[in-house]
């Protein structure tokens, strides 16, 4: 899928902005705080996920502003759609969306209309970071593929709201420690298949991450995805996903009751999984140095980029948040080719460091407006 047009006004810095992006390459260059990254994330949340830098929605509108919007028009195969997203400052800003002219009830149904994957300095925090960071980034890959997966996943969360919620009244003595039965057989449901769903997906990231890191690491390293479900053992997924299986989970979170009504938490389930990354052999997250780690959470996206392609014979449209300037030529190149036919927005502060045969539009930017656009590649880089 490609953006034909975007516009957007009010989001953070940026204002009165229109343009017709190219359909492959976009090169949005400026010096820093321009609202580079803003442009990025205000077309970005027009795919219905929270923004991939954690900003809060409250934050889209510009301090001192009333009003947010960020709309585009993009095709797909088969047509045409427009996106609208509108936000009224008030007590409890209120999301206006609009897709084709129709309101939406929320952000969901944007989920099946506009796919993105952005690749941003901070996505080495997938390697580096808390287990958590690992399991989103599994869950939002997942969710892109999958709509049920989202399904389950919020259904989940409610739960285990509820659960921790009684658990604490269960510790304070409120209410008696049978309240949990009914929760944890729901959970032990959620549960099971968000484990088979998020094992599902590993193994394909797996096996793809593996080809695309041996490339580019020059052949000589091997990277490895595993998914260590608190639940299940390897060998387990093999069986479907039945009564069986829901038990299982259901005694896990009997087996730690206990504690969890002292710590008023649940120390059971998929919160508790991890994934484990490893290059040659060794885990990445202790081991591996900082370019590999790069390498690694670079992989992982594309990775994502190509499952998503193949899976639904479109192309995500593909944010690059300064992440090029930081490669070598070589490496730069091995993105490129793995995206190529798919639309690009990437931010730089220096269009130098961009490979010279990466031909499309230049939109430099300014105090959060695009001050000049080119469709040309500017003399110092042909
Ligand atoms: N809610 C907001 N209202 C107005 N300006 C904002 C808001 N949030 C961030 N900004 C401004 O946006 C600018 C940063 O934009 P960003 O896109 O991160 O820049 P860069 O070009 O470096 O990527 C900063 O000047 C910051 O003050
Ligand atoms: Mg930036």
């Amino acid at each position: 899928m490609k953006i034909s047009y975007a516009e957007i006004d009010g989001f953070k810095n940026l204002s009165g902005i229109s343009f017709e992006p190219d359909n492959d390459y976009n090169i949005i260059v400026g010096p820093n705080a321009q609202g580079k990254t803003n442009l990025l994330e205000a077309m970005w949340i027009l795919s219905g996920c929270r923004s991939f830098r954690g900003s809060k929605e409250k934050d889209y509108i510009a301090l001192g502003g009333n009003r947010m919007s960020s709309k585009i028009k993009m095709r797909d195969r088969v047509r045409e759609q427009k996106i609208e997203f509108e936000m009224l400052r008030g007590t409890n800003p209120q999301k206006i969306i609009h897709l084709n002219g129709v309101k939406l009830k929320g952000t969901r149904a944007l989920f099946d209309v506009f796919k993105c994957i952005a690749f941003i300095p901070d996505d080495v925090d997938i390697i580096k970071g808390s287990p958590e960071k690992r399991r989103s980034f599994i869950d939002m890959a997942a969710s892109q593929l999958n709509p049920l997966f989202v399904v389950h996943l919020s259904k989940h969360n409610v739960i285990m709201n509820q659960r921790n919620v009684l658990l604490k009244e269960i510790m304070q003595g409120n209410a008696p420690a049978s309240v949990l039965e009914v929760w944890d057989r729901q959970e032990a449901h959620e549960g099971s298949l968000i484990s088979y769903m998020r094992n599902d997906y590993v193994g394909k990231i797996n096996e793809i991450c593996g080809r695309l890191y041996k490339t580019i690491s020059g052949g000589s390293e091997e990277l490895e995805i595993e998914y260590r479900s608190n639940v299940f053992k390897p060998e387990d997924f093999s069986r479907p996903c039945n009564d069986t299986v829901y038990e299982q989970y259901y005694q896990k979170l009997r087996d730690t009751e206990e504690y969890d009504i002292r710590t008023g938490s649940t120390h059971a389930g998929i919160n508790r999984d991890e994934i484990v990354i490893k290059i040659n052999g060794v885990s990445a997250k202790d081991y591996g140095s900082q370019g590999q780690i790069k390498s690694t959470a670079l992989v992982m996206k594309l990775t994502q980029a190509e499952i998503y392609r193949s899976r639904s014979k479109e192309s995500p449209v593909i944010f690059l948040d300064d992440v090029m300037g930081e490669l070598d030529e070589a490496r730069q190149r091995f993105v490129f080719d793995i995206i190529k036919g798919m639309q690009v927005f990437l931010t730089t502060p220096n269009e130098s460091a961009i490979l010279p045969e990466i031909e499309g539009k230049i939109l430099r930017m300014s105090g959060g407006r695009i001050v000049d656009e080119q469709d040309c590649i500017p003399t110092h880089r042909q």
